[in-house]
């Protein structure tokens, strides 16, 4: 499969695809963790009565951990089959079909945004940032939860699981071939030092990141400058 960064209607096509699979592989590889993240996530830039973009929702997971939040969320994804999975789990989230490089709302539309491992698969990284710092109000909230690729000792237990066993349970279950692009996507974005200052320019303030599960996770926050 393409190692390098796919065309957007790859991408689409290739979401199109994982979608029957998609949350049970999220279980699988995060060991259920992702629930956590997602609920940190939406703690960290949603308040109560906030109207929230979740961009890229996908299945809709992380948009339903804002609107537990507190928010008044809107999901949105540009595969139909990824939200065909949203709509079924919430008729109280507005599900929106559409592309994250060029938003279908207004400027300042919303008080916080986020984003949940989704800013890694898209065709241009900056232009999505800047997207978002468009559609938030000035003083308005992003989160990003992506996975990046930690230093140290747990480096090459996490080859072997991105680069050796998950690319195998994505052979093993129906439609996950498409999982192979995984470890290819991660290991060309950028750290999360480098995710900050890519924030940074596209108009966000107090970029501040933590990391999960030993550094394989970072979730960045930054302020609408
Ligand atoms: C790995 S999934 C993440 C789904 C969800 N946010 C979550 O936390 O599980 C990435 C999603 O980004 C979507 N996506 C990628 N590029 C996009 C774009 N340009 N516009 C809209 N959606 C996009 C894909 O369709 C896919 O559903």
């Amino acid at each position: 499969m393409e190692t390098g960064r796919l065309p957007a209607e790859g991408v689409r096509t290739m979401f199109d695809r994982i979608a029957p699979v998609y949350d049970a592989m999220n279980r699988v590889m995060t060991v259920g963790l992702d629930r956590r993240w997602r609920a940190a996530t939406a703690a960290a830039v949603v308040r109560p009565g906030d109207r929230v973009l979740d961009s890229c929702c996908g299945t809709g997971d992380l948009a339903l951990a804002c609107a537990r939040a507190g928010g008044r969320v809107t999901g949105l994804d540009f595969s139909e089959q990824m939200l065909e999975r949203a709509r079924r789990k919430s008729s109280e989230i507005e599900w929106v079909q559409g592309d994250a490089l060029a938003l279908p709302f207004e400027d300042g539309s919303f008080e916080a945004a986020t984003v949940g491992f989704g800013v890694r698969n898209l065709a241009d990284l900056e232009l999505g940032l800047r997207e978002l710092r468009r559609v938030l109000g000035e003083g308005g909230r992003l989160g990003v939860l992506e996975i990046t690729r930690p230093r140290g000792l747990l480096a090459p237990f996490y080859r072997v699981w991105f680069d050796a066993i998950v690319p195998l349970l994505g052979k093993v279950l129906p439609g996950g071939a498409a999982y192979s692009y995984l470890p290819a996507s991660v290991r060309r974005f950028p750290g999360p030092e480098d995710l900050a200052q890519v924030m940074r320019d596209a108009g966000f303030e107090d970029v501040r990141y933590r990391l999960f599960a030993g550094g394989i996770v970072a979730l960045h926050t930054g302020v609408a400058a």
